[in-house]
């Protein structure tokens, strides 16, 4: 896509603009070079308020000057067309998103979602486009069936565990053994009490477990006619919340079909690119795994923030300790739980459905 001088951007929502993954929202929405913030909604309690006064800002810096002062707006089609909005992106609890979103989608508009509540939808894909661009061909026959259509990111958890094993692919996976070290911040803004996390570790996460195992098992299946078949592989999966800010570790037990040497692996993860990469989209991390050699790394605090040009900061993978034992392949891997974990994908799944035409953009 080449952009003039002249060149409108997108008028893009952002619902649930208060939350964690909404303000991130706003932050990489900023200074898009495609998109233009020209919507913010919250729940009733904060319709109406100006989105300075009613967002508690969580993230480093000001909130970015031209949103603070716009309104509060409902989630809902009206408000939203009347803004000339045409792209939805969707921080929503999961229980608001399902009919919500469904609604969008009915409107006409292209919803980007964090939320759980259509991951599992035969002809919803969850989009990491770097292991299964392809399948944002589901969304033409939404889109065909509804005006719009949805494309949903993965679990935040679920995104730092796909990336090495799209990597690992070509040598056969036969089975993951996943333990995750969750950050804190991935609960939402008033997710846990300061009681039950400062210097503790809670080995439950609601649904997470699941999640993990039915979501990257979708992601890496193969696009049929108008669903996913699944990967075959198994996924047993352990997920703790730790007391880190941002930054979701994961302990991974690769079974490969084959011996594959250490330094052979290290090479494929280093290796690895997607079609972000080829197609070059503005939120595009230029390496998607950066593989650390050190002892200690990766960290949450060292490595959260992985990925350059600036604008994919928080996009890459970070990946360690790569050690062998047989067939099973042992690594750390580290996500950013909000960026690429949630805000970030949404916003690179956007990207890639503008570049393959399924959102038009506007002319000058
Ligand atoms: N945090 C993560 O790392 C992460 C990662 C991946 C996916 N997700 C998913 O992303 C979504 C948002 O997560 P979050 O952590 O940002 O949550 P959060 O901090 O609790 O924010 C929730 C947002 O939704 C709004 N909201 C709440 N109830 C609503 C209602 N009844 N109607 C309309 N809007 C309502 C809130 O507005 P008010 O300010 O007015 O209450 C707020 O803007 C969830 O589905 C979550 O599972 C989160």
């Amino acid at each position: 896509m080449s952009h003039h001088a002249n060149h409108q951007k997108i008028r893009v929502a952002v619902l649930g603009a208060t939350g964690l993954v909404g303000q991130r929202f706003v932050a990489l929405l900023a200074d898009h070079p495609w998109f233009e913030i020209a919507a913010l909604t919250a729940s009733a309690r904060s319709a109406g308020k100006a989105y300075g006064a009613a967002v508690d800002w969580a993230l480093d810096g000001e909130i970015p000057v031209p949103t603070a002062g716009m309104p509060l707006l409902r989630a809902a089609a009206r408000p939203l067309a009347e803004a000339g909005v045409r792209v939805a992106f969707s921080a929503l609890p999961a229980a608001v998103a399902g009919p919500v979103e469904a609604g969008l989608r009915d409107a006409g508009l292209a919803v980007f979602s964090n939320a759980s509540a259509h991951r599992m939808d035969p002809d919803v894909p969850i989009l990491v486009p770097e292991a299964n661009a392809a399948h944002l061909e589901l969304a033409r026959g939404q889109r065909a069936r509804h005006g719009g259509f949805i494309v949903a990111n993965s679990n935040c958890t679920t995104a730092g565990l796909v990336l090495p094993l799209a990597a690992l692919a070509p040598f056969g996976i036969g089975s993951v053994v996943a333990t995750s070290f969750q950050a804190i911040s991935g609960a939402g803004r008033r997710g846990l009490a300061a009681y039950d996390i400062a210097g503790n570790v809670v080995p439950f996460i609601r649904d997470e477990e699941d999640k993990l195992e039915r979501e990257s098992r979708k992601i890496l299946g193969r696009l049929s006619e108008d669903a996913v078949e699944p990967a075959p592989f198994a996924v047993y999966a352990s997920c703790a919340r730790v007391p880190v800010r941002d930054g979701h570790l994961l302990s991974l037990a690769v079974e490969l079909d084959r011996t594959v040497e250490e330094e052979q692996a290290r090479a494929a993860l280093a290796a690895f690119r997607g079609i972000p990469q080829e197609q070059d989209l503005p939120s595009a991390p230029s390496v998607p795994l950066v593989v650390r050699t050190e002892q200690n790394r990766p960290q949450p605090l060292a490595d959260a923030e992985a990925g350059s040009p600036a604008r994919a900061r928080g996009m890459a993978v970070t990946v360690g300790r790569v050690r062998r034992s047989g067939r099973i392949l042992n690594v750390f891997a580290l996500v950013h739980n909000t960026i690429r974990g949630a805000a970030g994908a949404s916003v690179l799944n956007a990207e890639l459905a503008v570049r393959y035409g399924l959102i038009e953009e506007p002319h000058p």
